[in-house]
This record gives C-alpha cells, structure tokens and sequence, in this order.
C-alpha cells in the first residue's frame, strides 16, 4: 500500500533509518515528527510496516524539495521507488511548479527517469549547510 496521509506515516520507523543515514545521521525522533507533520509524505506499507518513505516540502503553488528519500534494504530493486516518485510528480498539490528540487549523493539516475535534471547554473545557487549538526546536538549524557 502507498499512502500520503500524514496519519498513516510511522516517525518510529522513519527516524530508525534516517538516524543511521548518510545524510541525517544522529537525527532525533522529535525533529524527524516535526518535519514528517510539515511536509508532504509518502510511505510504503508492507504488513503494516513502513518499508519505503519521501517527503516533500512545498508551499504546494511554485516551488518543492524533495527529501529522505529511502527504500529499506530487503525491499530495494523491486520498483517501490520508482512508484514513489511516479506519485510523487503527480500528485495534484505539485502540479505547475516553476522549481522543483533535490539533493543526491549518488542516486541521480533514479531522478532523473522523472525529470531532474544538474543544476543548469550551479553559480546561482546559495546554501547555509550544517552537515554535523545532529552529531554535535546529541546529548552529552548519549554514548558516542
Ligand atoms: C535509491 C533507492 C531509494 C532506490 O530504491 P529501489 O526501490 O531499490 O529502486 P527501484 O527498484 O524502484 O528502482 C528505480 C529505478 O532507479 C534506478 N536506481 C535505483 N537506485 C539507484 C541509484 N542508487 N542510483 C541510480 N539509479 C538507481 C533503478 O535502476 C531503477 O531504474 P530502472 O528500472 O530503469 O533500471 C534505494 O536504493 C535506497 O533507499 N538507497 C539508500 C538511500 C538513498 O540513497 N536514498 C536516496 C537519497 S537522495
């Protein structure tokens, strides 16, 4: 089943793996509630468990990111991200964006079967970017 019901979405399971990735690494539970209750998500559910997650963030009229894009491990290579993103550019609320982004380490090839394209002025862009700021934030009384 694929949902994009905020309600159906499960931040336990979705914070187990974002915690241990490379791009969120050490991210707490809170922040990962507070970003699936800001955003647009979708979740695969497989006996009740979510095996598959993306979420977009969007002021839904011209301009999206799309982020925390996974697929856990055993489930990879039978097509649930391609059903991801298929949902994702069409669903009604991201229709007609003049931008619509994402950042990738190496999963370009995947994006771009939907329409993503390198920036074509990569100079044009600006960023403030915190890559350790969930290993910095963790609590003193945490074991490293
Ligand atoms: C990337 C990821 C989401 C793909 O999930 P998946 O369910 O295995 O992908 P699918 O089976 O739906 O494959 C979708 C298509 O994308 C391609 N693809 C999958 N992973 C890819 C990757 N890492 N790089 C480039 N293309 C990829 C597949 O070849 C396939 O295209 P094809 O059918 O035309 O050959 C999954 O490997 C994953 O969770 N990786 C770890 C987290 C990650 O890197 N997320 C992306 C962060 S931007």
């Amino acid at each position: 089943m694929l949902s994009c019901l905020a309600e159906d979405q499960q931040p336990e399971r979705i914070h187990a793996y974002l915690a241990q990735s490379y791009w969120a690494t050490g991210i707490p539970l809170e922040l990962v509630k507070r970003s699936v209750a800001g955003s647009l998500c979708f979740g695969i559910f497989f006996r009740g468990e979510q095996v598959a997650f993306a979420r977009v963030i969007s002021d839904r009229a011209t301009f999206a990111y799309l982020a925390d894009v996974y697929v856990l491990e055993e489930h990879r290579g039978q097509g649930l991200a391609d059903w991801l993103m298929t949902t994702i550019v069409a669903h009604p609320e991201l229709q007609g964006l003049r931008r619509f982004m994402l950042a990738t380490r190496d999963a370009h090839g995947l994006y771009a079967k939907y329409g993503f394209t390198p920036t074509a002025k990569p100079e044009a862009l600006m960023e403030i970017v915190k890559p350790d700021l969930y290993l910095r934030s963790k609590p003193a009384n945490q074991p490293d």
